[in-house]
């Protein structure tokens, strides 16, 4: 074994190496499995933090990944030790997953801290699974390594290529039209989900495994080799052999997760069209090592950049497409080869970010488009302001209807979804397409855990003129597979107070995108006064998690983490029980 460290650098061994009482503890409880003497004697010990859970479809392949990393950490001459955290199933999990993601990033990170380990391989991919990792291992900042565990093969249905979100919404309004059989629509079931895997377009889960790629903190090609393919468990074995290198080096996350790491993610979030969740999810990892990051950063970043990639939602191919294609290390070729990307910025295999890329391949260019002739040259993530967003709101163009970029218009409120839902098929409602819809209440604390539910269905008489979409306008998220002129993540939350609270049926608003305007058409006395009036909604919650996460929750320009979790500990040895 060639280890840089000794043995008493190794964070393990003040457990594993010491001979006494405690020590017989530590190493005799875990020769339970028949683990001979020599792997406590200096061999780094890794950590396999597992997301595995059959209540997350998406990540229900994760044991046979474990074992790929468990073969390479002992390839390496490592100890591996599988764990388990919590899983976070976007579409199991009730209100929302989101509302967990900080819960989970807890019992990462004290997991990391708690237990004798010198690094740890990170297997996520539903779409909170990432986040929720990414933060708990930052702020523990032990040597990380980053494993997606990729995404579906495409949906295929009697011919026809399906995406994962993107077509169900056509085929339950045909099961609804009778224009298809109840048969049918559980025939196509199966046939969107046909493989392991998180969804295969370029939703949320996808975006956060480009993420990992783009910060450096997974290995090339992580975003998208599907979990089908054998090369999925060749890149999980090659990370627990990296990781057991990177122990040795001492290569932790505040070293990869630089400020220039997330403005390159940033720029690679805009040229692959990427879902709006990434704001918040960056931002919350940027807070856990200390990098100073904002809303405006992502606007500035982001206007050189095209989006490249023609993947459903907004385009036409899939993840497994994008894979064949030459996947992410050709985008960030084409970014770099633009001076839009930080090419010394490290990685977790030890070279640069272009030093991996440099050469990268684009064998297709209808799924990768040439920077000089882009699938969307509106590309990215907008912020707007205004007094109707004081602290930003975000809004991605890409996805938006071009006529509707400048756009003044009679606002319809609803005071929560629910109100939301009762009203919008009801033919009386007041509204047109050229109004706005505003959603309150469905913010941080509002909801709470912010609801992907800013892509308000349209009203149904509005649908029958043949219109298919309006501005809708809420303090909520939006699913990373849908698509609208949607303004999302408006700060501060109409539940605190924010400015979203104060607006009524019939106020005019303005959303200038190219202006990066929000503005409520209401004068500052009439706002004062309808403040004075306005009582802040009942807490969902009074007890339990819930109500920490209410108390403590940050609003959306912030990442929407605790404030209390904002920050790095590191991972100081625990004090001992005895
Ligand atoms: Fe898990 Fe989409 S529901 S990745």
């Amino acid at each position: 074994m060639s280890n840089d460290k000794s043995d008493k650098q190794l964070r393990s061994q003040a457990w594993f190496g010491r001979q006494d009482k405690m020590g017989f503890y530590y190493r005799s409880f875990l020769k339970n499995s028949g683990t001979p003497q020599d792997r406590f004697e200096g061999r780094p010990v890794i950590g396999i933090c597992n997301t595995w859970s059959e209540l997350t479809p998406c990540n229900a392949h994760f044991r046979v990944i474990a074992e790929h990393v468990r073969q390479g950490v002992l390839d390496a001459g490592g100890y591996p030790l599988e764990f388990p955290v919590s899983s976070l199933g976007e579409v199991t999990m009730r209100p929302t997953a989101m509302l967990f993601r900080n819960l989970a990033s807890m019992d990462v990170e004290e997991a990391i801290r708690a237990h004798p380990l010198d690094g740890v391989v990170l297997l996520m991919g539903c779409d909170k699974t990432t986040p929720a990792l990414l933060m708990g291992a930052a702020s523990a900042d032990l040597p990380a390594i980053g494993v997606s565990g990729g995404p579906q093969l495409r949906g295929v249905y009697r011919g026809q290529i399906i995406g994962s979100g993107t077509n169900i919404i056509s085929m339950s309004e045909q099961l609804r039209a009778g224009e298809i059989t109840l048969k049918e629509f559980h025939e196509a079931e199966a046939g969107m989900n046909r493989s392991a895997g998180s969804c295969m377009t370029m939703g949320t889960a996808s975006t956060m495994a480009s993420m990992v790629e783009a910060l450096g903190i997974g290995l090339p090609e992580n975003a998208a080799i599907p979990a089908a393919d054998a090369r999925r468990n060749l890149l999980a074995r090659m990370a627990g052999r990296r990781i057991v290198e990177m122990v040795n080096e001492d290569l932790k996350p505040s070293d990869i997760l630089t400020r220039q790491a997330f403005e390159n993610a940033i720029r690679t979030l805009a040229a692959i069209g990427g879902s709006t969740n990434a704001v918040v999810h960056l931002l919350a990892i940027a807070g856990r090592v200390g990098v100073e990051l904002s809303l405006e950063d992502f606007d500035r970043l982001c206007r050189d950049v095209h989006c490249l990639v023609d993947l459903m939602p907004s385009g036409r191919f899939l993840m497994e497409d994008f894979y064949y294609a030459g996947g992410l290390p050709a985008v960030l070729r084409a970014l770099g080869e633009r001076g839009l990307l930080h090419k010394d910025a490290r990685t977790v295999n030890g070279k640069t970010l272009w030093n991996n890329v440099a050469e990268a391949p684009n064998y297709n260019a209808e799924v990768i488009t040439p920077f000089e002739t882009p699938f969307k040259t509106e590309a990215g993530i907008a912020i707007l302001n205004g007094n109707l967003a004081p602290n930003g709101a975000v809004i991605k163009p890409s996805a938006a209807s071009p006529e509707l970029m400048n756009h003044t218009g009679r606002a319809v409120v609803f005071e929560s979804v629910e109100e939301m839902h009762d009203a919008v098929d009801d033919d009386n409602l007041d509204i047109d397409a050229s109004c706005i819809m505003v959603l309150k209440n469905c913010g941080p604390k509002g909801y709470p855990g912010m609801a992907e539910v800013g892509n308000m269905p349209l009203p149904a008489k509005v649908l029958r003129q043949g219109v298919r979409d309006m501005i809708r306008i809420s303090d909520a998220r939006m699913s990373g597979t849908a698509y609208g002129t949607v303004v999302l993540h408006v700060a501060p939350e109409a539940t605190v107070g924010g400015p979203l609270a104060l607006v009524k049926n019939g106020d005019m608003i303005t959303l200038d995108v190219p202006g990066r305007r929000l503005h409520l058409h209401v004068s500052d006395e009439e706002l004062a006064a309808r403040r004075a009036a306005w009582t802040p909604p009942k807490p969902h919650a009074d007890r339990g998690y819930q109500k920490l996460y209410i108390d403590h929750v940050l609003q959306a320009d912030r990442g929407v983490d605790f404030d209390f979790l904002v920050g790095r500990t590191g991972s100081p040895v625990p004090r001992d029980n005895h």
